[in-house]
């Protein structure tokens, strides 16, 4: 079959690792018999530079074109002055809003291979498998008044936390969805002993699961989740949460996974079908990301941790182009090479040979 992509390497580390994902791209076309034709676009700081906008308008017409878009990452000390007009982090918010990709999913699992690689005790670390549904597009990045201004009595600013009942329903459903094809527990984090937003969350959330009775729901404060993923990550099955929440506490889980590194990601405008029940083969697009950042003191070195945009490549072909085996046969290369003992810096804990991006690439590739 024929698909097209965006790809959108970015900054940092972005196009080291975006260059890899697209050599195991590359591979799975040559095994399964598809073509990929791929378009580039630039994002970020280097579209800064280049045309003044962190997105393009040709960057965003492309993405939007395509069936799927992968992207790397954006940012880097050039472009961090705290009172620029225009920042790099513009060029991917503004695309997860554009494209309307609400819904957010961050799987955490743990390599038993990689099991030694994470700080957290190994014993806590057994049977660690859970999904983050992030809400991508609403909360305090995006809701106004966003701004920051001069007083006689000094500085001000205000972030917005926002969110209505739609917003809250479609991702907490999204979350529910997921648990159906998974272990049927869903963890829904809010703040509501102290915000209005966290009271609305969990009475809309209390009111969908009347919607999924076979799934068990369970409301946890945000510090406390954040104190559950260390002592009992296992635990959790579909954890859903709010966007601020989410972006936090999925750094914090990818330390389970023993590296920020390893971490895929989808965006979506919701979920194929139901990913509960049978995906149609249809394409819908999507934007896959490692959750990692740029990296920029590690760019260009050729050491990067190419696995979670790899990973996140995965994704796309499953949730994207419903390329269940194709993504399947990606995943299974990422734990053969694991197991063979392949490392890159980031996962190489305890000694054992350490490789570089485009070798860790080319083995993953080669395994496809
Ligand atoms: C993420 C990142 C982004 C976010 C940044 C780069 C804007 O941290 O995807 O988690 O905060 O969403
Ligand atoms: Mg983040």
């Amino acid at each position: 079959m024929e698909f097209s992509l965006a790809i959108l390497p970015g900054d940092g580390i972005g196009p080291d690792v975006t260059t890899e994902a697209v050599r195991v791209l590359e591979a799975v076309g040559r095994r399964f018999g598809h073509d990929f034709d791929l378009k580039q676009g630039s994002i970020g700081g280097n579209a800064i530079d280049k045309t003044g906008t962190a997105l393009p308008e040709e960057t965003l017409e492309i993405s939007q074109a395509a069936d799927a878009v992968l992207f790397g990452a954006v940012g880097g000390p050039k472009w961090d002055d705290l009172n620029a007009k225009v920042r790099p982090e513009d060029g991917i918010l503004g695309l997860r809003r554009t494209m309307g990709l609400f819904a957010n999913l961050r799987p955490v699992k743990v390599e038993p291979a990689l099991a030694n690689s994470s700080p957290i005790k190994k014993d806590r670390l057994e049977g660690v498998d859970m999904i983050v549904v992030r809400e991508l597009t609403g909360g305090l990045y995006f809701a106004k008044p966003k701004k920051r201004w001069r007083t006689s009595r000094g500085q001000r600013a205000v972030d917005t936390l926002r969110y209505t009942e739609q917003e809250i329903d479609r991702i907490v459903r999204v979350g529910f969805e997921l648990a159906m094809g998974r272990r049927k527990r869903l963890t829904s984090v809010d703040k509501a002993n102290v915000l209005e937003t966290g009271r609305l969350w969990r009475e809309i959330a209390t009111r969908v699961a009347k919607d999924y009775p076979d799934v068990e729901i369970e409301h946890v404060l945000v510090d406390n989740a954040a104190m559950q993923l260390i002592i009992r990550p296992a635990h959790f099955d579909v954890i859903v949460a709010e966007n601020t929440f989410g972006d936090i506490l999925t750094d914090e889980a990818s330390v389970l996974s023993g590296s920020l590194g390893m971490l895929p990601s989808a965006s979506l405008a919701g979920l194929p079908g139901g990913a509960s029940g049978k995906r149609s083969r249809r394409k819908v697009n999507g934007l896959y990301e490692p959750i990692h950042g740029s990296a920029p003191d590690i760019a260009g070195q050729g050491i990067a941790n190419p696995i979670g945009t790899i990973l996140s490549l995965a994704m796309l072909l499953r949730y994207s182009l419903s390329l269940d085996d194709e993504a399947a046969a990606v995943e299974q290369a990422v734990q053969g090479v694991l197991a063979e003992g392949y490392r890159t810096r980031d996962i190489a804990g305890d000694g054992g040979d350490v490789i570089g991006t485009q070798q860790m690439g080319s083995v993953i590739a080669g395994r496809v």
